[in-house]
């Protein structure tokens, strides 16, 4: 079942979160001396990511559509003594911020969105990355079997994503890390087949 509105994901928050494993994804840890600067993490969640490039002492926003997971990241935030901004705002409006960014993540928003939303928010990514930023992105891939959890999205329509304005500098097979509980969908050993993207904006 594609997830992709509000209420779903408030729903999917009033239980547990599959994708809330309560560390960074190991895909953005691996390239994360790579991820420099000013980072802006779309879709943030609970922060994890997002607190893990604060922690490394760099100026970082987080933005979700939803005040739950906002609030928790906020919270953890201050709990672990660090300094980062997060924001209840829509991802589609990424055109409305008044900043710009030398580095953007993407753990798992990417593939929630309609052909016209994915549009618009490639167009708002590139608004906010300074020209050479770099967008480092992990979304389900079409190489994971059945139709459970996010849609699939393939290799030719992450090039045709970032066709215009980017450069792709690579797209390497991963994994999305999961909580093994509940068993509500069953992933393949060592979690979802995903993408993992890092696009250049030119
Ligand atoms: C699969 S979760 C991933 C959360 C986090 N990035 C992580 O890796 O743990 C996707 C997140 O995107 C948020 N989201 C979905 N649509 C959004 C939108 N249009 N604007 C901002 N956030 C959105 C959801 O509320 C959810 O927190």
């Amino acid at each position: 079942m594609p997830v992709h509105d509000r209420s779903s994901f408030e729903s999917l928050y009033a239980g547990q979160p599959r994708w809330e494993i309560g560390r960074p994804q190991k895909a953005i840890l691996d390239v994360a001396d790579r991820i420099t600067g000013s980072v802006l993490d779309a879709g943030c969640g609970t922060g994890e990511n997002a607190l893990f490039f604060a922690s490394r002492g760099q100026k970082v926003t987080g933005i979700d559509f939803l005040a739950e997971p906002i609030t928790i990241a906020k919270q953890k935030a201050a709990e672990r003594n660090l300094t980062a901004t997060f924001m209840v705002m829509d991802a589609l409006a990424l055109k409305e911020l008044p900043e710009v960014f030398d580095s953007a993540i993407d753990s798992g928003l990417f593939h929630v969105f309609s052909e016209d939303d994915r549009r618009r928010y490639v167009e708002g990514l590139a608004s906010v990355l300074k020209p050479g930023g770099r967008l480092f992105l992990l979304c389900f891939s079409d190489a994971e079997p059945g139709n459970q959890g996010p849609r699939r999205v393939t290799r030719k329509e992450l090039n045709d994503a970032f066709a215009e304005g980017w450069v792709i500098e690579s797209v390497v097979p991963s994994q999305y890390e999961v909580r093994p509980d509940p068993k509500d969908i069953n992933f393949g050993r060592g979690g979802p087949k995903a993408w993992f993207v890092v696009a250049r904006r030119v």
